[in-house]
């Protein structure tokens, strides 16, 4: 077996998006002079030492000691979905540390320091460098650079940011914008900013809110749940409410809109949250539940709060007083005249603890109150035992208490008899909707932008806001808020970097072996088999099953499908789509390779089907040839069953070969991709000057390789295949030639194909005799072989050797022969895949029977004809079925239903052709006389004058006695003189051609004229 596994875990380095802090200490080399270098050294160390505490307290990475300051990296190499703000707490804590230490030098040693900051956020490479992996980690990329630079303009004792950090930051972070600066490396001004302090915001959600609430959908069936628990605690039996569910999906705003509920009843509310970097400050939610609780303001004056707390405290519990200089204490307002106790930090711990639960236990005696608590799954360890305590002491309260974490957090109190949990489910494809319209409004322009975006966030509302939000800021959506209107179509749209801040830090929190497998999986597509993922990654069932265990139970892969196989599915795109874009390009591109090679092996009998993902995985895996024979397969496939499909194929072939060494294989590739796009533009509709190009290139290669078979099919597709504009006798002519070009090679394949080329040229011409002996001699060499030739003109030349024979047949007016060939020539396209052919067939036959008077019969092939070549999609194919129609309306008396058929299929092949081809004589003709089936004969006059002149200029001799004909009819039906020199010449052009059936009608209608007259 070859050697496929890409070998999990040896990952050595990823794309992260992350937050980058430079801070150097300025004023330093000048002072390093007058000093002694011991003691200078001990004040440097002292510096670096408080700047790497501030890192460290917000769980970065030190990157490097530069020579006077240090570079951080928030978010690597474990993501923080808050790196941002991380990196900007930590640069406020410096700028305080800092400026602390340097007053006491300033006051000491005499000394001058101060700090410069600078902080970008973005992409970089982040991993271990050097010989062997064993070097330091580190980051390494433009995002870097860019951080250097800000810290470098940065004054000193300040912060500056750019525009992106800024806008991960803004809100949680008082900002000031200093407007755009040229930046060296950067390739337009960079919006720099100066950090301030901290932000009003704490939570997302108070972001939301600075920025106007969407309007709040859904959510009935969880309201009631909550309104039930408060109906609960209400009756002084407590309760407790945990929502769940992942980041972004509406926990904090489902609190929110019922707290506010609660507010407008009068009940009290107290909330509290933990912050993603908080694990590092110890009970931080408890002190903010309590200054909620007691009514405390950021900027209360100690005494003022000191006043607030015991106020409050005494009025609930008079015992309370003695553990007043403790709740000071913790709440950072001490009172110098009654100091706390001294006691172990444990014991401090459990004294709050009991003193919370009865505080907020105690006031439910009276009245009802919710406290909230959010985010559970960022708790310290300290609040998270105090929690459990609260917990305990709600029963028999008149206490609602409700909190919300993410799938993550490990609840120790859930099996409490108050618990009720709620799992929060993504919005349902309603809510989505209700909430786009609210985002982005109901221009008709964006009804395209519902379905992928409800793909794409699965209902997620944050993710939905986000990416709304980013097509706004990428240009996409132009307008207001509410009232956008789509301005540029959306075809790739990144993930937002809020979205991915998010995905990554949780696809972080996996094992390594989980995250590899995730990485694999998201290579492979949107689903992969089990045996897919095992051989692509290399791994054997016992090292895979636990990975795909951890991977299913966080939520992030589902099982799609477990018989016959085992397939896993991601369940959010937008996952799928991060743990992609981390992974390095060369590790990505081997995986692709790898993932190509495990479905050659694993496959090995359905690989026509899968050629073109096998094609894609080669060519992302940089296996450019191999792509290119897959794709060429796969196009083959498609074959004229889904023409579009092997068009678009063909096209990438072609683009392929482009980077591939000149050898003779490239340069047959190079032909026939070219040769059969060419093949396809005809059916398809294509623009002349591209198709003019891609013949010329295709000429020009095909002879300097001397391939004289791609010299004789290219004659054809130029210049005799059907749509060229050129009269009927120089497409004879080139027919011909191509004919002679392939007879001097000795392949039976090439001269059928050329042959079933050729003989629609001659149709076109009228020339009967040509028709049948070019028919003949494709039967003579195919000699029963249905399939020799095929797949280069048409699939079965066979097939459509015997139906131009029939057609000829018609003509001549022995009908009965025309149809049993026909029936032969159905079933031979049948059995040998050719629904190109059939759909010619079947529409001839219609004609045939609707000339045999059976109109109802004709009407229901015809339409049935319709219907199959709709679904093969070219425009070649179903133009033809429904001009047959047409004729059969006509023959049927529906002229009406006739008249809109033939105007709608001459508007599709023009629009897709750009021009008329060669039936539009035809079409012309039937219009003409589906409009004097209409009584409309002046229109009909009009129109046939210039079928008539048509088909005349462009030779169409299959076409002129019948238009001829019509032009008679039309004079006669509008008393425009010379009606039966038209008929005369008619029956002249019809005679000398040998088109008996023709001949008849016009003699038929001979008699009827010359009644008329008299
Ligand atoms: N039902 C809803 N209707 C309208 N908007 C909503 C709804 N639910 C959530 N949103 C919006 O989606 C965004 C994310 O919601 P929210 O902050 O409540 O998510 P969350 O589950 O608390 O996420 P996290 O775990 O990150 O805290 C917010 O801007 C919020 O206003
Ligand atoms: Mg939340």
């Amino acid at each position: 077996m070859a050697e496929i596994g890409m070998g999990i875990g040896t990952d050595d380095g990823e794309r992260k998006q992350v937050t980058v802090l430079f801070a150097d200490v300025s004023g330093s080399m000048d002072l390093a002079e007058g000093q002694d270098p011991e003691e200078w050294r001990k004040i440097m160390q002292r510096f670096f030492a408080l700047l790497a505490a501030a890192v460290e307290r917000f769980e970065g990475t030190v990157d490097k000691f530069t020579g006077d300051g240090i570079m951080a990296v928030f978010g690597a190499p474990v993501a923080h979905e808050d790196h941002a703000r991380r990196a900007c707490y930590a640069a406020l804590w410096m700028l305080d540390d800092v400026a602390e230490y340097a007053a006491e030098l300033r006051r000491g040693p005499g000394l001058n320091f101060s700090v410069r900051i600078g902080i970008n956020s973005g992409e970089v490479v982040a991993g271990a460098i050097g010989d062997g992996g064993d070097g330091s980690y580190t980051a390494i990329g433009h995002t870097v650079g860019l951080a250097q630079r800000m810290e470098a303009l940065a004054e000193p004792g300040k912060a500056y940011l750019t525009e992106s950090a800024a806008a991960l930051a803004a809100g949680f972070l008082d900002l000031k914008e200093l407007g755009p600066f040229e930046i060296k490396g950067a390739s337009r001004p960079v919006d720099v900013f100066e950090l301030v302090g901290v932000g009003a915001a704490r939570s997302r959600l108070d972001l939301s809110r600075e920025r106007g609430f969407s309007r709040f959908v859904g959510r009935e069936r969880e309201m009631e749940t909550l309104e039930d628990a408060l109906a609960q605690a209400e009756t002084g039996e407590g309760a407790v409410v945990g929502i769940v569910a992942e980041a972004g999906v509406g926990k904090s705003r489902l609190g929110h809109e019922f707290c506010e509920r609660c507010r407008q009843r009068g009940i009290e509310v107290f909330e509290a949250q933990a912050q993603a970097h908080g694990k590092s400050i110890p009970l931080m939610p408890v002190l903010q539940m309590l200054r909620a609780y007691f009514g405390i303001g950021d900027r209360d004056p100690d005494r003022i709060a000191r006043e607030k707390v015991a106020g409050r405290a005494l009025l609930l519990d008079s015992e309370l007083g003695e553990d007043l200089p403790l709740i000071f204490d913790f709440l950072g307002i001490p009172d110098p005249g009654q100091p706390a106790p001294q006691m172990s930090g444990e014991a401090r711990q459990r004294a709050l603890g009991r003193i919370v639960c009865r505080l907020l236990g105690a006031p439910s005696r009276n009245h009802t109150v919710v406290l909230a608590i959010e985010d559970l799954h960022w708790m310290d360890e300290g609040s998270n035992a105090m929690l459990a305590q609260l917990i305990d002491s709600v029963a028999g309260t008149n206490t609602l208490a409700l909190v919300n974490f993410r799938p993550e957090y490990r609840l120790d109190w859930g099996a409490s008899s108050l618990y009720r949990r709620i799992e929060l489910q993504p919005l349902g494809r309603e809510d989505t909707r209700e909430l786009l319209r609210d985002l982005a409004g109901e221009d008709p322009s964006l009804d395209g932008l519902e379905a992928p975006i409800h793909t794409r966030t699965q209902g997620n509302p944050f993710f939905v806001e986000e990416i709304v939000r980013e097509l706004v800021e990428a240009g996409h959506l132009e307008g207001e808020h509410g009232a956008y209107r789509l301005a540029r179509p959306v075809e790739e749209a990144g993930v937002p970097a809020t979205v991915q801040a998010v995905l990554s830090a949780r696809i972080d929190r996996l094992s390594a072996d989980a995250k590899a497998l995730l990485q694999v999986a998201s290579v492979i597509g949107k689903e992969a088999g089990a045996r897919a993922l095992a051989l692509t990654a290399g791994l054997d069932a016992e090292e895979l099953d636990p990975a795909i265990c951890e991977l299913v139970e966080g939520g992030f892969l589902y099982e799609a499908e477990l018989y016959p196989e085992r397939v896993l599915a991601f369940r959010h795109p937008l996952t799928q789509e991060v743990a992609y874009g981390t992974q390095l390009g060369e590790r990505r591109a081997a995986t692709h390779a790898a993932a190509a090679q495990a479905m050659i092996e694993l496959e090995p009998e359905r690989l026509e089907e899968l050629a073109a993902l096998v094609g894609r995985h080669m060519e992302l895996g940089g296996e450019t040839r191999e792509a290119s024979r897959w794709f060429a397969r796969a196009a083959h496939w498609a074959g004229h069953t889904r023409p579009q499909d092997a068009l678009r194929l063909w096209q990438r072939v072609t683009a392929l070969t482009e980077e591939l060494d000149d050898d003779a294989e490239t340069r047959a590739l190079a032909v026939s991709s070219r040769m059969l796009q060419l093949e396809y533009a005809w059916r398809l509709g294509m623009d002349r000057e591209q198709a003019e190009a891609l013949a010329d290139e295709a000429t020009e290669i095909a002879e300097r390789s001397g391939d004289v078979h791609a010299v004789a099919l290219l004659k054809l597709l130029t210049a005799a295949r059907p749509g060229v504009a050129d009269r009927a006798s120089e497409w004879v002519g080139a027919a011909k030639e191509a004919i002679r070009l392939a007879d001097g090679t000795d392949d039976p394949a090439l001269r059928v194909a050329v042959r079933s080329a050729g003989a629609y040229a001659y149709m076109c011409a009228g020339d009967l005799d040509a028709v049948e002996r070019i028919a003949d001699e494709i039967l003579t060499l195919t000699a029963g072989d249905p399939s020799l030739g095929g797949g280069i003109v048409v699939d079965s030349p066979m097939s459509w050797g015997l139906m131009a024979r029939s057609v000829a047949l018609r003509e001549r007016d022995r009908a009965e022969e025309a149809e049993a060939l026909l029936d032969q020539a159905l079933q031979l396209a049948a059995e040998h895949d050719d629904p190109e052919t059939a759909g010619w067939a079947r529409g001839s036959k219609s004609l045939l029977i609707a000339d045999r008077g059976e109109h109802e019969a004709a009407l229901g092939l015809a339409r049935r004809n319709c219907e199959l070549t709709e679904r093969l999609g070219d425009v070649f194919s179903r133009t033809t079925a429904s001009t047959a129609l047409a004729y059969v309306q006509i023959a049927a008396g529906e002229h009406a239903a006739a008249l809109t058929t033939i105007e709608r299929t001459d508007r599709e092949y023009r629009e897709a052709m750009g021009a008329g081809g060669e039936t539009e004589a035809w079409r012309s003709t039937l219009r003409a006389r589906a409009l004097l089936g209409a009584g409309r004969a002046d229109e009909a006059l009009v129109e046939i004058e210039w079928a008539t002149a048509t088909a005349k200029r462009r030779e169409m001799g299959w076409q002129i006695p019948s238009a001829l004909h019509t032009l008679a009819l039309a004079r006669a039906a509008t008393g425009a003189p010379d009606a039966e020199e038209a008929l005369d010449e008619a029956t002249e052009a019809a005679r000398s051609r040998g088109h008996l059936m023709t001949l008849r009608r016009t003699e038929a209608d001979r008699a009827v004229l010359t009644a008329a007259a008299g």
